[in-house]
């Protein structure tokens, strides 16, 4: 009943530090159901979002160093980029009333992980559990709450 052809990833983190508990099987495909707002270029791009954060974890965990780490982070940070710019633009073009508060939103996530981006390059490791929480949880909470919004909205506009 939680299967769809679209399947998102979910995030994978668990561990010290993290404060995200690996979820059963099961769960997870029924959470991935959640965070399907059913338009598939957002879904896609979703799904590749969740799967660079589960990089980074994987990175993090894996002790091959700063450099190995700060580059998934860079890749991350450009996709997050590349995926606001998309979801902004179809909102723009299909004038979704919506947009000034949902780009303030976006702008937030921007601004927070420049700045943890910033702490990283300059030698605070440590701070990457707190990022990957913060991460994980701001982005299931957006798409969630805030991107579902707009998804009956591009449905009867015929975005799918
Ligand atoms: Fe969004």
């Amino acid at each position: 009943m939680c299967s769809h052809s679209a399947v998102l990833a979910i995030v994978k983190l668990a561990g010290p530090g993290t404060g995200l508990t690996r979820v059963t099987d099961e769960q997870s495909i029924c959470l991935e159901r959640q965070l399907q707002v059913k338009v598939m270029a957002m879904d896609n791009q979703h799904k590749r979002l969740f799967d660079l954060i589960n990089e980074f974890n994987d990175a993090v965990h894996s002790g091959r160093g700063r450099d190995a780490d700060s580059d998934v982070l860079l890749r991350l940070i450009d996709y997050t980029r590349y995926h606001f710019s998309a979801e902004e633009k179809l909102m723009e073009r299909l004038k979704y009333a919506g947009l000034p508060t949902h780009r303030g939103e976006h702008r937030y996530l921007s601004e927070k992980v420049q700045a943890f981006k910033k702490e990283f390059d300059a030698g605070n490791t440590n701070i990457a559990p707190e990022l990957l929480k913060f991460l994980g949880k701001w982005l299931t909470n957006h798409i969630q709450v805030v991107d579902q919004k707009y998804s009956d909205f591009m449905n009867t506009h015929g975005v799918h």
